[in-house]
């Protein structure tokens, strides 16, 4: 890891959440890939984490001492930045999650658009920006994480602060034609211009990133090339944009799905699910995922090869996410209705082809649960990277599992060659690719899992960090083709 000693993170969520059960304050951990990806990385580097912890102004203070006390635990500093009612809905369910969220993913049509919810971004960004101050005290390096906090940077500048300010986007950047869409689209790009660093996930945003920058007149680029680009603010600041594809903790998840505690787990899950050779599906709820699409593959594998009757089972991890967003709500509804239409349509007296848990597991249920999948869907419509792909083969240690991968998630463009790639919206490819997947001879599977895990290990989330903060300290080097710019 880089000599930079403690770092300070700002990200939307926090590592853990507060929630209040029985009348009193309960920390648990954070959903979703930035949360699993940068907590290592504290835990490792220490510093401060400026984030959200799950409560608003309105629900008073009781959560205060618990989520020290977490922070101390942690070995890193929590600073929480809090928010009014209205601030979060206009914020967080408005502006991020029924506008970024939907238009980056390319559902523009899922989008509402609303001024008010816009000021509220505003605002709350301010709000971590302030926060950040009070951590950073106006020096040394800043990494602010994805699109909730596109501003947190061009405030730091108005409020002073001093040393460099780095992003990362853990989601993917649109195409020029759905940016087009978005009404504040020239304000998002001069609040990522305020950067010195800008990293995506894969060279494909940082090249939609550099078009809609040309495109909509906002900074000059000066250099492109494959996954690094440099651009210059409007006031004439150099920035620096490169894809920095995320890892996950290779060790730390083969361990433990190596470990005894796991290992009899596996043993009682498969108990539990007898002979049948297990698919596995973990995912959020979130129709960016994909969910509906996939059940709808299952449901053709199994009338295109009937023979998997009674041989398979798919299992899916629903995690709940952002039940206070409407399109969530529907989707939760939607899903049950085709898991029940499907199991209606092929269970037989001691089998059912779909079972599904809507709920969080524990990291050694998850490893046992990695572990005993032949098969895991990774199978969104769009994602950013996909961590699950990662972690599946990162505790498949007997290296027997195949990924059934999208070609829409970041994970593609490193692990394609050792996943069975598909077009999730082709139902009959994609439930080909199932079957082929659930019936690939031993010594090909292994083959392709291992080459997968060696890429996975070789790039885990340290080195990802290193790369990243070596590029947001230092700037260009000399000899890498952007220290002279044109
Ligand atoms: C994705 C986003 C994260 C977000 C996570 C969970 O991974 O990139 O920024 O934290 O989803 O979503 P939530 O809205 O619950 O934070």
């Amino acid at each position: 890891m880089t000599a930079l000693g403690p770092l300070t993170v700002v990200s939307n969520r926090l590592p853990v959440v507060m929630r209040q059960r029985g009348g009193s304050w309960k920390v648990e951990p954070g959903a979703g890939g930035l949360v699993a990806a940068m907590r290592p990385i504290l835990e490792r580097q220490g510093g401060c984490w400026v984030g959200w912890p799950g409560v608003v102004e309105e629900d008073g203070q009781g959560w205060a001492g618990g989520l020290q006390r977490a922070g101390e635990r942690a070995g890193y500093a929590l600073e929480p930045v809090t928010m009014s009612r209205d601030q979060y809905e206009g914020y967080y369910e408005g502006f991020s999650n029924s506008v970024i969220w939907p238009l980056f993913h390319g559902f523009a049509d899922r989008c509402t658009f609303d001024a008010a919810d816009f000021e509220q971004y505003r605002a709350v960004n301010q709000r971590f920006a302030e926060a950040t101050m009070r951590c950073v005290g106006g020096e040394g390096l800043v990494w602010v994480h994805d699109y909730q906090l596109f501003e947190v940077g061009q405030r730091l500048r108005k409020l002073g602060h001093r040393g460099r300010l780095a992003h990362f986007l853990h989601i993917s950047y649109p195409g020029m034609e759905n940016y087009a869409k978005l009404p504040w689209r020239r304000e998002l790009l001069r609040a990522l211009l305020a950067y010195d660093l800008v990293g995506f996930q894969t060279a494909r945003d940082v090249r939609n990133f550099v078009r809609c920058a040309e495109a909509f007149g906002v900074g000059g680029v000066l250099r492109h090339e494959g996954g690094e680009a440099l651009l210059v603010a409007e006031d004439g600041r150099r920035v620096e944009v490169g894809a920095f594809p995320i890892g996950m903790d290779f060790q730390g998840f083969s361990e433990r799905a190596a470990s005894s505690e796991v290992e009899e787990r596996v043993r009682a899950l498969q108990d539990e699910i007898g002979a049948y050779r297990m698919f596995l599906g973990i995912d959020r709820l979130d129709y960016t995922k994909g969910l509906i699409h996939r059940l709808r593959a299952f449901e053709l594998m199994l009338e295109r090869h009937p023979h998997l009757c009674e041989q398979v089972m798919f299992f899916q991890l629903v995690v709940p996410s952002r039940e206070n967003v409407s399109e969530y709500r529907s989707l939760k509804r939607e899903f049950d209705r085709v898991v029940g239409r499907i199991n209606g349509r092929f269970s037989t007296s001691g089998w059912q082809p779909i079972r599904y848990l809507y709920n969080r597991v524990n990291p050694v249920e998850l490893a046992a649960l990695y572990r005993l999948a032949v098969v895991a869907l990774v199978t969104p419509l769009r994602d950013g990277m996909n961590l699950v792909a990662k972690e599946y083969c990162a505790c498949q240690v007997d290296e027997n599992g195949a990924l059934v991968l999208s070609e829409f998630a970041g994970a593609a463009a490193q692990l394609g060659e050792g996943a069975v790639l598909v077009n999730p919206y082709d139902r009959e490819t994609t439930a080909d690719a199932m079957a082929r997947a659930v019936q690939m001879d031993e010594a090909r599977r292994r083959i392709r899992m291992r080459s997968m895990r060696r890429i996975i290990a070789e790039s885990d989330v340290y080195q990802w960090a290193e790369r990243f903060l070596d590029r947001a300290v230092e700037g260009p080097q000399p000899g890498e083709g952007f220290a002279t710019p044109a």
